[in-house]
């Protein structure tokens, strides 16, 4: 699909104040979680994103009815009858497995085609599958089809993660949350994200401990309530922001952020040399030196260093004194950024896991491709930071994850189009 593109002249200061818009990663299971409430829900600080869109669509297809105004969602989810999740609607985002623990646990069944991997690698769901399974639910794999249906729930569950996964803590704690018995997730995720579908789903009724830590309980509740409910802010987000900042030796105010959600980002860009400080639901940084070289970057579970940020931080790095390494210990191909990033004067070698940066005096402006969502905000960060006017296609990618980032970037001095 031919998606617009962005010009960027690069070498302006950001400067300003930026306000962080709602998680992404936050709404996209809270608004799955809607189904299970049949009843309506109000979603504030939803942001215009592609993603969520994609999201919304699904549930009209399941039989919600939605309206939004700004960033405020308003989910009804009574007729919500629907058990299948359309192969089209699979392939526009591959996060919508998440749908399959509330429609399960809102009518009993569900058919959905295997997510398709994405660029980042296969991205497998067998936590997903074999969890659900102990939860009593019958799953068929067919032609790439899987089809569900609920068992017998069995009075408590103990569940183990192999690894701390996002979507399947998601996904049990969806399947939980409405019906009887107790299920204990062990070596859950503790993003906060997951802190946040939890704080949705027990505003709505359901009976959840431990969340934001490794051992999450669920004890099914006979049935859930709508709620009004506001979404947390977009770590990510406000990390990319950082980036640009840090790479034009800017400074920039955020607000309508959770410092606490970011400690690992703010201390990689403080390792950076800028200035970082965070308060209430602010954080400043400044960057009046120049960067230097982080030695080690290791993406890991929450509360380490996220992956999502790991290209920002790469596309930041690549314009240091000194030489940087990052390690990829999530995804198995999140290097998707480097490639581009050499198009503009970056030294940059990946293999495998590990890529080795040669921090360089200068970046140049160049036509580039945005590969995945976070690969592509590195490009529009590092093109901020580069010599001359610099092209960004496949901004449909950007969109899926930053609502109208021309718009927020322009509004702190960047020379931004998008044509
Ligand atoms: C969520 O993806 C986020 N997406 C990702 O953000 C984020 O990078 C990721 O968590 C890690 O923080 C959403 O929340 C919509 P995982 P998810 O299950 O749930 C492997 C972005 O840019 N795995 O924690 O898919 C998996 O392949 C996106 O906003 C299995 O092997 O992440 C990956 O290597 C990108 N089997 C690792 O675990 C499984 O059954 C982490 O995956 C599940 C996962």
């Amino acid at each position: 699909m031919e998606s617009s593109r962005l010009l960027i002249e690069g070498g302006r200061r950001i400067e300003g104040e930026l306000r962080i818009h709602g998680a992404k990663n936050s709404v996209l299971p809270i608004l799955a979680a809607t189904l299970l409430c049949g009843s309506t829900s109000v979603i504030h600080n939803s942001a215009s994103l592609s993603d969520a869109f994609a999201a919304m669509r699904i549930l009209r297809s399941l039989g919600c009815t939605i309206s939004h105004e700004g960033s405020t969602v308003t989910v009804n989810s009574a007729d919500a009858e629907g058990d299948i999740v359309s192969d089209g609607l699979m392939h526009e985002m591959r996060s919508s497995i998440v749908f399959l623990g509330a429609i399960l646990g809102r009518v009993g069944r569900c058919r959905l085609s295997f997510p398709g991997g994405c660029e980042l690698g296969p991205r497998p769901i067998d936590l997903h599958l074999e969890a659900l399974r102990r939860l009593g639910v019958r799953i068929t794999e067919d032609h790439g089809i899987l089809d569900c249906t609920a068992g017998v729930r069995p009075q408590s569950a103990d569940i183990t993660l192999s690894l701390p996964s996002v979507g399947a803590t998601e996904n049990i704690m969806l399947y939980s949350a409405l019906g009887s018995g107790e299920t204990v997730i062990r070596n859950a995720a503790r993003e906060p994200e997951i802190a946040d579908l939890a704080g949705y789903l027990i505003k709505c009724g359901a009976k959840i401990t431990g969340q934001g830590t490794s051992t999450l309980v669920i004890d099914g509740v006979p049935s859930l309530h709508g709620c009004e409910y506001t979404v947390m802010p977009d770590r990510i987000e406000a990390a990319t922001y950082m980036g640009a900042a840090a790479i034009t030796r800017g400074e920039l105010m955020l607000g309508g952020v959770r410092p606490q959600d970011m400690y690992s980002c703010m201390s990689v860009f403080s390792e950076m040399g800028c200035g970082v400080y965070p308060y209430d639901d602010k954080i400043f940084i400044s960057a009046r030196k120049p960067i230097t070289a982080v030695r080690t970057v290791r993406t890991m579970p929450y509360p380490g260093f996220p992956t999502d940020c790991q290209p920002i931080v790469m596309a930041v790095l690549s314009k240091s004194s000194g030489t940087s390494v990052i390690v990829e210990n999530i995804f198995e191909n999140r290097f998707m950024a480097a490639p581009e990033l050499r198009r503009m004067g970056a030294n940059i070698k990946a293999e495998g896991k590990v890529a080795v940066i040669e921090g360089v005096k200068k970046l140049y402006g160049a036509k580039a491709r945005a590969y995945d969502l976070r690969a592509g905000a590195a490009l529009v960060v590092a093109a901020l930071g580069a010599e001359g006017q610099s092209e960004i296609l496949n901004t449909h990618y950007i969109d899926r994850g930053y609502e109208s980032i021309e718009t927020a970037l322009s509004s702190v001095g960047a020379d931004i189009k998008r044509i």
